[in-house]
């Protein structure tokens, strides 16, 4: 690591808005700030639409920023050009939510896997040959597959094809976006746990993104709630799932009932209720306002900043 560099990412007033027409701005992301250290796992939750996706792609600089800052390692990935850029693209990388359709189907299994190992000239051959044997190995597949075509394998299997590719350039970051939410059921802790046993061979940090706050508490070290462009409340992974604060963070953790009766009496009833609203031009106030149970005249007023309640515990509302 850099000098002086505590983390690896460091996320700091972010913000991505799409400019739909003239007077109409989307904000997909809009201000958030975040940290992730070597080896450990951000999960980022949130219902579909709010920013998850948008946020992953800029950090890893697939989209541009529109204000604030990514540090990689120190370093800002906005002024990253030629060898730092090359650099930035071989440590962090991207696994994408739809396996169906993020691999090439006209492409070889083996020349999906080695895009990175060729565009970053790291091995050649026989060797290259090797590798992406290995590669396969490592996430469960063998090397019967390298010379067949993504549409001959399950959804599970794609994604660990994806999972490969990721891996092929021996990245620290991977922004994991929604890997297991298009897979069968039967399958999901499987992939999870392959991603797991990566992270720890491979001290591999993650963004992990996920629309269910419940199964991220598996594999986070921290996690960011995000509703609408912005975080609402962070905190260490126990410390959220044990004092959750903010009233949509309670919502979506009380929004998926128990499969026991039993274990659902006397615990509070919050089901989220109504729509998300539309990100496009939304008002400078709490995002949350339209679907607050606890909502006052305040929230109405000014959009509430993150602050801190307990350590590394940090929540946007006008209440607490
Ligand atoms: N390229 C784009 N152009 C315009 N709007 C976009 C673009 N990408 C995403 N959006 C919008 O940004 C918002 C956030 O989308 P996304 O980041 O995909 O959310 P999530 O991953 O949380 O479901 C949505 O309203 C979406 O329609
Ligand atoms: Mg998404």
């Amino acid at each position: 690591m850099s000098k002086g560099a505590e983390h690896l990412v460091e996320v700091r007033n972010l913000r991505k808005h799409f400019h739909l027409g003239r007077n109409s701005v989307l904000k997909a992301v809009d201000d958030i700030s975040f940290s992730i250290g070597k080896g450990s796992t951000l999960g980022l939750v949130g219902e579909s639409g709010c920013g998850k996706t948008t946020a992953g792609r800029v950090i890893v600089r697939l989209y541009e920023p529109t204000d604030g800052t990514v540090l990689f390692d120190g370093r800002d990935i906005s002024r990253m050009g030629g060898r730092a850029l090359r650099e930035l693209r071989k440590r962090s990388q991207m696994i994408f939510q739809n396996p169906y359709t993020s691999l090439n189907s006209r492409m070889t299994v083996g020349d999906v896997v080695s895009e990175g190992i060729d565009i970053h000239g790291l091995y050649r051959g026989s060797e290259r040959t090797d590798r992406i044997y290995e590669l396969l190995g490592l996430v469960g597949l063998n090397k019967e597959h390298a010379s067949r075509f993504p549409h001959e394998f399950s959804g599970g299997q794609r994604q660990r094809i994806g999972i490969a590719r990721a891996l092929a350039v021996e990245p620290e970051f991977i922004v994991c976006d929604e890997p297991i939410s298009a897979l069968d059921v039967s399958i999901q802790s499987q992939v999870i746990n392959l991603l797991i046993g990566l992270q720890d061979r491979f001290n591999l940090a993650y963004l992990f993104i996920s629309h269910d706050l419940k199964m991220v508490k598996h594999v986070s070290d921290q996690v960011a709630v995000m509703y609408l462009g912005g975080i609402v409340e962070i905190a260490p992974s126990n410390e959220l799932y044990q004092h959750p604060v903010h009233p949509y963070t309670r919502g979506l953790l009380s929004a998926a009932v128990s499969p026991d009766p039993k274990a659902e009496r006397g615990k509070e009833r919050n089901i989220l209720q109504g729509e998300v609203p539309s990100p496009i031009n939304p008002p400078d106030c709490c995002r949350f306002e339209k679907r607050c149970p606890a909502v006052q005249p305040i929230c109405r007023e000014a959009r509430p900043d993150l602050k801190p309640i307990a350590d590394g515990h940090m929540v946007a509302c006008h209440l607490v």
